[in-house]
């Protein structure tokens, strides 16, 4: 799989990792939880290592911990939650409870999750990373009606990572997010590349259009993912699954060619259902 740099530190991260809303939402011991180890190894396997939950997605965080720490899974996280609460105690008490329940010592990013109480939160977020607690800082919204507040906090603090929704259906970000991240030099994680499960729906009634094999896509999440990608300031994708075998469709989309926006000017109404 591709990796694209970190812009604070050089590091690089796989294109493509793993969003847990809803499917890792899951009860120990039912069938479906059963089916989250092979979700993160089809990650894996394919070079992916990005894991991004919150608290707000109910039994996600304690699922991906349970995962890992139960061993089956081989490969290295790069471990992304959030805090979502407001108040300096609320916050500190909600992330200690995702270190545990991620059953880890250290996040690799931790994220205001929606700008809640963001101010308040980004304050002990700088305080956990110089103490080691976490490496990375950042922010995340969904909704383009945040974008206006968005912006602002991306000009007014240093900031490493913004998560924000981006697909071939949402593009707003493209016009100011997405060029002010990478001006600030802000890593870009972006949520909802499937149009959160919809548009992928609506598409999957289509055949395939007959240049996806130009650039080896076998499937329409491939296309949308690939379509994500090809804008220079996103740094990795994390479409949300539990389930194995979509995860290991998503994540070739991290592999082969990547092509740029040149390409998608005349495809783009092709992803549009
Ligand atoms: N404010 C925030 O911070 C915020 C907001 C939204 C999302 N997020 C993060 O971003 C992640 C991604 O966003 P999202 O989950 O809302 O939307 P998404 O990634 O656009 O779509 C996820 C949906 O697509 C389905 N899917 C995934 N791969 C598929 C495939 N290959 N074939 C068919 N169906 C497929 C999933 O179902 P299956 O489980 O059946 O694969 C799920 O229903 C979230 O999981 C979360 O971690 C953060």
């Amino acid at each position: 799989m591709h990796s694209r740099p970190i812009p604070a530190t050089g590091e690089a991260l796989p294109v493509i990792g793993c969003g847990t809303w809803m499917g890792f939402d899951r009860a120990p011991g039912s069938a479906e939880f059963a089916q989250l180890p092979g979700v993160l190894a089809a990650l894996f396997e394919a070079g992916g290592s990005v894991v991004d939950s919150s608290p707000m997605y109910g039994k996600a965080e304690a699922a991906v911990g349970q995962v890992l720490a139960e061993g089956a899974v081989q490969g290295r996280p790069f471990l992304a939650t959030k805090v979502w609460t407001t108040g300096r105690a609320a916050g500190i008490r909600q992330m200690e409870e995702s270190l545990r329940l991620l059953r880890t010592q250290c996040i690799d990013l931790m994220q205001v999750h929606n700008l809640v109480d963001w101010a308040g939160q980004l304050a002990t977020l700088r305080q956990w990373k110089e103490a080691g607690r976490v490496r990375y800082v950042g922010i995340t919204h969904y909704a383009s009606s945040a974008y206006a507040e968005v912006e602002q906090v991306l000009r007014s603090e240093r900031l490493d990572f913004l998560q924000i929704n981006y697909s071939a259906q949402e593009r707003g970000a493209e016009r100011r997010l997405l060029p002010l991240a990478a001006e600030r030099g802000v890593a870009v994680l972006v949520n909802r590349p499937l149009g959160g499960g919809g548009l992928l729906r609506r598409l999957r009634a289509r055949e395939l259009p007959a240049w996806a094999g130009e650039i080896g896509c076998t499937s329409w999440s491939q296309l949308l993912l690939k379509f994500v990608l090809a804008h220079p300031a996103v740094t990795c994708a994390i479409p949300g699954s539990g389930s194995p075998p979509h995860m290991a469709q998503n994540a070739l989309a991290g592999s082969g060619t990547i092509p740029g926006a040149e390409f998608w000017r005349e495809r783009h109404a092709d992803l549009l259902a």
